[in-house]
């Protein structure tokens, strides 16, 4: 055994760390302890660069002034209040400004706001409204839902269930009757794209075949990502979003967008619905929402789904579902001073005016040793490793953890690297991510 690891003046291993092999972090620590701008200050006092927005959430930088001040402000005013058959005005406010922003814009009507914590409670809540609405409409049989191959949608019971990565679910339950779209990763046809790829709608028929198989009177709803982040940067083809929503409203079937990375900015438009031109009935959210700074989710339910479960006598709860934290009132404050900054200094539509730029200063790494395909769209890269023989992901970690060491923040998922930094990123410091991961990437040739 070894000794227990002291770090400054706390040990660490009280802390059982999430996604994290905590006995090799453990080992051998990285700790961050402060952050501004695009830069976080390390415990030994180094710069890093932050390449990945925290973990795809800081979108207006780090240490903005205005949230800390409105949710100091508000904590001071009120720390806390019930939202159960009670309300306060913050979470009226913050749901009216989302409202005013609310994805695909007023024709879309996905304007009714439901507050969660976290982006797998906004999963779980799109789902449960989506067996909800289908019961309201007479559809009770349709109970099921369709995820896809790849998709990650966080980890509550429903998040995994729909998600489509081996490890998450290996060794637990999940819902009953879910099934799965195939992915629509296809380097053979695809690989080194900028923007949308051109092969592959077709895959979105693969909803053809599971209605054969399971009946569409069984299924209430598909869920994807629009782009799928932690799987490694998977964008959907060209002409596929239209042709999954033509099949889901063919055969009755609620199609949600799990948008808790995609929204707020990351595509250059405020949501991936605006940015593909297609609505979903459900969108999830999460961290940009409030710029990392407080947890929080929301949900934006269509008024289909919404009026459709607004039926019966008034006095009845019309969706037994909720959170403690629902609507929390500090997190509402960093939600619309955050609103605010992305209003103010156009972030919601800025990776659209330095986009060409990341592009090819992302795809100046190929030809780079062991780089098998670059995929890039609005402010995010995913760049794909030739993994190791018998040690998968081991290329990657290391290069992770090269990057580190030379300050910059980088996120891997397998042999994947997975950059999405602040919207707020100068082209200075898109050449400064570039040029570190190209070290890093011969380093770990
Ligand atoms: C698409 C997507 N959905 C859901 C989640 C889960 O969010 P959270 O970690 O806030 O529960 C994530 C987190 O990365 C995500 O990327």
């Amino acid at each position: 055994m070894n000794a227990p690891q002291r770090h400054n003046s706390f040990r660490l291993e009280s802390y059982w760390m999430p996604f994290t092999a905590n006995r090799q972090f453990k080992a051998s620590p990285r700790l961050l302890t402060r952050a501004e701008g695009m830069y976080y200050t390390s415990d030994d006092n180094r710069q890093i660069l932050d390449g990945t927005a925290g973990l795809w959430c800081v979108n207006a930088g780090h240490g903005r002034s205005e949230i800390a001040d409105a949710v100091g402000r508000q904590l001071s005013t009120m720390d806390y209040a019930p939202s159960f058959q009670m309300g306060h005005p913050i979470a009226f406010e913050f749901a009216e400004r989302l409202a005013e922003i609310a994805p695909g814009g007023p024709s879309a009507g996905l304007d009714r706001v439901f507050f969660t914590g976290s982006g797998s409670e906004s999963v779980d809540t799109a789902l449960k409204m989506a067996i909800a609405y289908q019961r309201a409409i007479g559809q009770g049989t349709r109970t099921r839902f369709i995820g896809r191959e790849r998709g990650y949608h966080g980890v509550g019971f429903g998040g995994i269930s729909v998600g489509g990565i081996l490890n998450n679910r290996r060794v637990f339950p999940q819902l009953p009757g879910t099934d799965h779209l195939r992915h629509t990763h296809d380097p053979a046809r695809n690989a080194f794209v900028k923007g949308q790829p051109e092969h592959g709608a077709e895959l979105a028929d693969d909803l053809e075949r599971l209605v054969a198989l399971h009946g569409a009177e069984t299924i209430a709803a598909v869920i994807v990502e629009p782009v799928a982040g932690s799987t490694g940067v998977l964008i959907p083809p060209k002409g596929y979003l239209e042709r999954l929503r033509a099949i889901c409203d063919r055969h009755g079937i609620l199609l949600i967008f799990d948008e808790v990375i995609t929204g707020f900015g990351r595509l250059g438009a405020p949501f991936a619905v605006d940015f593909f031109g297609v609505v979903p009935d459900l969108v999830t959210t999460a961290k940009g929402l409030t710029n990392g700074a407080i947890p929080m989710g929301a949900v934006f339910a269509s008024r289909k789904v919404h009026d459709a479960l607004m039926q019966g006598p008034e006095s009845q709860i019309e969706l037994f579902h909720g959170y403690t934290y629902s609507g929390h009132p500090a997190a509402c404050a960093a939600g619309l001073a955050t609103l605010s900054i992305y209003r103010e200094e156009g972030l919601l539509t800025r990776a659209s005016e330095i986009e060409t730029y990341w592009h090819n200063a992302v795809h100046s790494l190929k030809g780079l040793p062991n780089v098998t395909d670059i995929r890039t769209i609005g402010l995010i890269a995913g760049i794909e490793l030739d993994s190791r023989a018998g040690a998968p992901g081991s290329r990657a970690y290391d290069a992770f953890v090269d990057c580190f060491e030379r300050g910059l923040l980088i996120r891997v998922t397998g042999d994947i690297i997975a950059l999405s930094p602040p919207l707020i990123i100068e082209t200075s410091q898109i050449d400064a991510i570039v040029e570190t991961l190209a070290d890093a990437l011969n380093q770990v040739a």
